[in-house]
């Protein structure tokens, strides 16, 4: 799904209000670009398939990352900061309030290979919706 026209990404954010529920920006080849509000903790998981890549646009997100071993490590961002998640790594991101970008393989789902019955009820399990 591609846009003709130039799309402006304050102005989608602008347009919905749920929280932990991507938007789809656009596609790039088979990889999408989506934009979602953060809120309150997210759910633990892992993409046992993909990276997942991750830039702040407004507000704090921290990803707490649990490695092979059982050790957890938090990493704190701020607007403007990128980080990318490498797949196989169980992580459970957290935020204060703001907005984030992400940029991933199409139908990637937002809760990895969590069960749907364990997904909080705050929490859109999906692999986006359209604008
Ligand atoms: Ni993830």
């Amino acid at each position: 799904m591609t846009h003709p026209e130039p799309l402006n990404l304050a102005e989608a954010l602008a347009s919905f209000d749920e929280v932990y529920s991507p938007r789809i920006v656009t596609s790039v080849n088979d990889y999408e670009v989506r934009i979602a509000h953060t809120l309150g903790e997210h759910v633990w998981h892992e993409h046992t398939d993909t990276d997942e890549f991750f830039l702040v646009l407004a507000g704090t997100f921290d990803i707490a990352l649990r490695d092979a071993s059982g050790a957890e490590r938090t990493v704190h961002l701020g607007e403007g900061d990128t980080f990318v998640v490498p797949k196989g790594v169980e992580h459970k991101p957290s935020s204060t309030g703001g907005s984030i970008l992400m940029f991933e393989p199409t139908g990637t789902l937002t809760t990895g290979d969590v069960a749907a019955d364990d997904v909080p009820d705050h929490v859109d399990s999906t692999s986006g919706h359209r604008l």
